[in-house]
């Protein structure tokens, strides 16, 4: 069995390291410990070519996001721990976010491979989005996401201190079994994805904005809560919406195919106007 360590910071030592770390220690020695370092790798921007939709495919990007597509794959477990970096998580998650276009249509082959997912943060409540940032970087590769935590820490080895400590050990016990152990929360999560962000409509309706659940808000006993269907599968992390996103943008590309000449059209007239500024350019 092999368990793979995520960690989407720069910084060497850091809280996302650390925490990696000591999360692999409550792995029995009979386990494959392996980690990777998301800013060590070379990965371009996606650049919206679609030739990786079919199934198998890959990306014609030649750079290290085959690698980590594969070290995933070959991964039982996952630890993904990163650092918040203006409100968010670090460039590092969004990068590969968006090559993960590349893993659509092989979602199957990253079903079950568990996952809890661990966020530093340095100034309370400035965490912003980074734990809704890292579940989606977690549900593009359809990794079951079985725990996660936010970690108040500002100096390298907060994360792994006092409180803390406790919470990693929490969270290795939840990745070892696959069972979340179970810890109480006044926060609204998302029942879908577990994300935190919800917009709320005047009608009592919320969405969330991350998976696009919906249901309704109910107030009783004094207390709120989120009414919602459990058996609707139409959110964006389900594996029903991912054969959909598949058909769409398959559909879209012979659209595009059809309508290339008229595209093209529209195009050229735009095509002389190309005032771009480079750096290294002089007036
Ligand atoms: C460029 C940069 C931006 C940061 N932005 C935030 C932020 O928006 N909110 C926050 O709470 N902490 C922020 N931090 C602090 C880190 O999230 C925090 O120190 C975290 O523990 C770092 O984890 P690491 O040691 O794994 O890198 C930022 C740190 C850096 C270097």
């Amino acid at each position: 069995m092999r368990i793979l360590g995520l960690v989407a910071s720069p910084r060497k030592g850091g809280n996302s390291e650390l925490i990696v770390k000591e999360c692999l220690r409550h792995f029995p020695p009979t386990w494959e410990k392996c980690m990777i370092r998301l800013t060590d790798l070379k990965i371009a921007y996606c650049k919206a070519c679609y030739a990786c939709l079919p199934k198998g495919k890959g990306c014609i990007l030649k750079d290290d996001m085959a690698f980590l597509v594969e070290q995933i794959r070959q991964a039982d477990k996952i630890i993904l721990a990163g650092a918040t970096y203006i409100l968010g998580g670090h460039t590092s998650l969004k990068c590969i976010r968006d090559r993960s276009l590349c893993v659509l249509a092989d979602f199957e082959d990253f079903a079950g491979k568990d996952c809890v997912i661990a966020a530093s943060y340095g100034l309370k409540h400035w965490d912003g989005m980074v734990k809704e940032d890292m579940i989606t970087f977690a549900r593009e590769f359809n990794l079951h996401i079985v725990d996660s935590e936010l970690f108040y820490a500002t100096l390298p080895g907060e994360a792994v201190s006092g409180e803390n400590l406790t919470k990693v050990r929490r969270l290795a016990e939840s990745l070892r079994t696959g069972v979340k152990v179970q810890t109480e929360t006044d926060e609204l999560l998302c029942p879908y994805c577990g994300g935190r962000g919800l917009r709320i409509h005047q009608d009592g309706k919320w969405r969330c904005l991350l998976c696009a659940g919906q249901g309704t808000l109910v107030f009783q006993n004094k207390e709120l809560s989120l009414d919602y269907d459990s058996q609707d599968s139409f959110y964006h992390f389900s594996e029903e919406t991912k054969r959909w996103h598949i058909q769409i943008l398959e559909e879209k590309k012979r659209l595009f195919l059809q309508e290339k000449d008229q595209l093209k059209e529209i195009q050229r007239r735009y095509q002389d106007f190309n005032n771009w500024v480079l750096p290294g350019d002089t007036k």
